[in-house]
């Protein structure tokens, strides 16, 4: 067999190793393996492409030395709730490499093919704006930058400009490439500005959005980089994490009712959105003593994680009152919603953490046609997952956003510090319903205290 037939075929395992580790990322079950088997994947896709003749292999001991103690550090150190920091920077090194990849080819053969010569173009534009949006999200989101959307008059049409002016710079230079370097600079840094300017108008807490979307566009990056140097593995997984970054995006917007537009371009969070209705009503706080009886006799028990839970860093608290109460009698389970918390999958990458049994954990729409049956629902710093405004009230921020519906469980305990907002800024009403019970406080303070009842 020869070399670049065995290099293909190795290409093509990675390939499928990658589809079936993505299908695997789907359930928690399954996500640890599913990792695991694409980083075979890519493990075997690294060593196939080493067999390439001709490769100057001190340059890459010397990139893969300085990039895997960098990997190894950061991902060592990184806090759980820095997780989207990490990706956005991760994200910008995809767009950096591709744009630079692009780049290097550009410079040492000018006169290349028009496939090459068009992709070197879209490898340095999406790449070039991957990067420094992702650097804007990563300083929004760590809060080097305020979180609030910088936004001025005529922003749009300056960034559609700006636009223009590289896509006219792009077909200038596709024409001749060999004799357009300084247009080619041109169109290098007006991707780098474009990556700044499209994402200062997006809210700080939309970032995990944006990110996503940033991820798809570093597999786009990729997959342009891919066909410059003609390699077909970078082609394939440059598109399916372009495929999977924007599928990820839908769903974050789905599960929040919003648009991608309206995401994009809205300014979220920079003027108090319309009002919603004024929220009557008699607040009625409890307890941990008082709470301890109720849930000491409920048969049925559901928590309902959100930021809060995250922010207090309570899920093996939560964990420890779980075992408990099915140590009581009582059947446990989680209740997850799609965006609780700021990140994708951020209740279940906790309570994974805190070894919550997956089969606990339940989605929002297997919960809610079930929650009337639940004799307690403890609600653990989730405050827009579960605003019954979002099912009725036209005027809210949130109407039409899918919660999770814990106001028609028999009792319902909300573990917060305050009455202050959340994410959306709005008030909630379930805070004001007969059935809710409000147990003040930090979570993790709170879950411990009944813990604590429990043992005494
Ligand atoms: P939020 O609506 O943001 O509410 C979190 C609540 O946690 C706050 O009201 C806060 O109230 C409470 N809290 C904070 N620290 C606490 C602590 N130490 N102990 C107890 N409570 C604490 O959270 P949610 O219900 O999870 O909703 C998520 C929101 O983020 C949604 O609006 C969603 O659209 C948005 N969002 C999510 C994502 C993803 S991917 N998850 C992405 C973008 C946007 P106190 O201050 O009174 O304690």
């Amino acid at each position: 067999m020869n070399l670049e037939l065995i290099i293909n075929l190795s290409y093509i395992v990675s390939a499928a190793l990658f589809i079936f580790g993505l299908k695997m990322l789907s359930s928690p079950a399954s996500a640890r393996k599913g990792n695991m088997l694409s980083a075979l994947g890519m493990l075997l896709a690294v060593v196939a492409t080493l067999l390439t003749q001709g490769l100057a292999f001190k340059w890459i001991i010397i990139g893969v030395a300085v990039g895997g103690i960098l990997g190894i550090l950061s991902a060592r150190l990184i806090a759980m709730t820095a997780m989207p920091e990490m990706v956005a920077l991760l994200n910008g090194s995809g767009g950096i490499a591709s744009l630079l990849v692009g780049w290097a080819v550009y410079h040492f053969q000018p006169a290349s093919s028009v496939l090459t010569t068009f992709t070197i173009f879209l490898s340095v534009l999406i790449g070039g704006v991957t990067f420094t949006g992702s650097l804007i999200a990563w300083a929004k989101l760590s809060e080097k930058l305020p979180g609030k959307p910088i936004m001025y008059p005529g922003q749009k049409i300056v960034n559609v400009l700006i636009l223009v002016a590289i896509i006219a710079g792009g077909i200038i230079y596709c024409m001749n490439p060999a004799a357009n370097y300084s247009i080619f600079l041109g169109i290098v840094g007006l991707s780098l500005i474009l990556g700044i300017l499209v994402v200062i108008p997006i809210g700080g807490a939309d970032m995990p959005v944006v990110i996503s979307l940033l991820n798809s566009y570093s597999g786009l990056a990729a997959c342009a980089a891919g066909f410059v140097i003609q390699n077909n593995i970078l082609i394939v997984a440059g598109s399916l994490v372009g495929a999977s970054g924007i599928i990820l995006t839908q769903i974050m917007c789905k599960a929040m009712n919003r648009s991608l537009g309206n995401v994009l371009f809205s300014g979220f969070g920079s003027t108090v959105q319309k009002q919603s209705a004024d929220v009557e009503g008699e607040v009625k706080p409890i307890v941990v003593a008082d709470a301890y009886f109720i849930l000491e006799a409920a048969r049925s028990v559901t928590f309902v994680p959100g930021y809060g839970m995250a922010v207090a860093q309570a899920q093996h608290a939560v964990r420890e009152l779980g075992e408990i109460l099915e140590a009581n009698g009582a059947e446990v389970t989680y209740a997850i919603h799609p965006v609780a918390g700021r990140m994708p999958g951020h209740m279940n990458v906790l309570l994974a953490e805190a070894n919550v049994p997956y089969d606990q954990l339940i989605e929002m729409d297997d919960i809610n046609p079930i929650i009337e049956t639940v004799d307690v629902a403890v609600v653990i710093g989730a405050n827009d997952v579960v605003n019954p405004a979002a099912r009725h009230d036209e005027a809210s921020p949130i109407y039409g956003m899918p919660i999770i519906n814990v106001d028609k469980a028999k009792t319902v305990f909300v573990l917060k510090r305050s009455m202050n907002t959340g994410f959306a800024g709005v008030q909630n009403e379930l805070f004001y319903y007969d059935n809710t019970r409000m147990l003040f406080g930090d979570a993790k303070q709170s879950i411990q205290g009944l813990v604590a009842e429990f043992k005494n």
